[in-house]
């Protein structure tokens, strides 16, 4: 019986999730498949309850907009992404539906393979959805100051209280709300710039979170998008001097991580990567 991965989110078309999950599938032999499963947050509790748990279904992958949503609705969920508050990998064992979060490993594996040891960095994190709780979560490990800034400013204020009662999340952390003042604060005092919202996702890709007039040499930025590989707000920090991360590698650890949990087996790491590069059109 072939087993099946489902892609949580809504909308997919973005996604080249599939495309990495199969080609890793394929290489190693392994009975399994992944699909894309769009689903509006209306019809997730009983896809959760119902199709999740049928025999053949292996687990999933849970994106925007559910990070948070599926929690409520597993029967277990590991501490990590306890701690995070955000679920982006599903384990179904046997009816059974554990959660976990690999997006924060990802995203650090990615990040410190381009820009080294992050120790100490200054940082501003934009968004407060579960992409950042996991990134935000890991980076206050190790860095000395963290500022969240987001649309909704309770969601980052939330955010900040969590980890505050974490002993290892030793980084000075505060939350603002997301207007022109306060990112010319937090970035004139930073080195790291993330980009965890979906402004600049295909296919509304003229969009940027932050203006060219705020970047400079001195940043490192990176954004979570992947699709397009080259964000407005990418190209606008590669032009102001900055050092710059697609979310690339991000896609790919954190996919290879739900890989391993859902197979028992160690991700083709490069398979996948050659999958998403060949999908997304980047010549190499
Ligand atoms: P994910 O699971 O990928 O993190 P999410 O939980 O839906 O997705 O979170 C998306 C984040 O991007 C949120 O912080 C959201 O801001 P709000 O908390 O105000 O909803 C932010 N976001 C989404 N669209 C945005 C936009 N157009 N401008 C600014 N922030 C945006």
């Amino acid at each position: 019986m072939v087993k099946l991965c489902y892609l949580l989110g809504y909308p997919l078309e973005h996604s080249v999730s599939g495309v990495m999950h199969n080609a890793a599938f394929r290489e190693l032999s392994l009975g399994y498949r992944f699909e894309s499963l769009p689903l509006p947050p209306s019809a997730l509790e009983k896809c959760l309850k119902t199709e999740l748990r049928r025999k053949w279904v292996r687990g999933a992958s849970v994106t925007i907009p559910h990070k948070m949503r599926v929690l409520r609705h597993l029967d277990e969920v590991d501490p990590l992404a306890m701690r995070i508050g955000a679920i982006n990998t599903i384990v179904n064992n046997r009816g059974r539906l554990k959660g976990y979060n690999t997006d924060g490993e990802g995203a650090m594996r990615s990040l410190e393979e381009a820009f080294g040891n992050l120790k100490g960095v200054r940082a501003v994190v934009l968004g407060a959805g579960g992409a950042s709780r996991a990134i935000s979560y890991h980076l206050s490990k190790v860095a000395e100051e963290l500022v969240i800034i987001n649309r909704t400013y309770e969601n980052a204020l939330n955010i900040v209280e969590a980890l505050k009662g974490y002993p290892e999340c030793r980084a000075s952390l505060s939350a603002k709300p997301l207007n022109r003042a306060s990112l010319m604060e937090a970035l004139g005092n930073s080195e790291l710039l993330v980009n965890a919202t979906p402004v600049g996702m295909w296919p509304r890709i003229s969009e940027t979170p932050v203006d060219a007039g705020l970047l400079g040499p001195r940043l490192m930025v990176f954004d979570i998008v992947y699709n397009p590989p080259r964000t407005r707000l990418l190209e606008m920090a590669e032009a102001a001097g900055a050092k710059t991360l697609n979310g690339l590698g991000m896609l790919i650890y954190q996919g290879a991580e739900a890989f391993r949990l859902w197979t028992g087996r160690e991700a083709p790491i490069e398979v996948m990567r050659r999958a998403v590069e060949e999908a997304l059109g980047i010549q190499t």
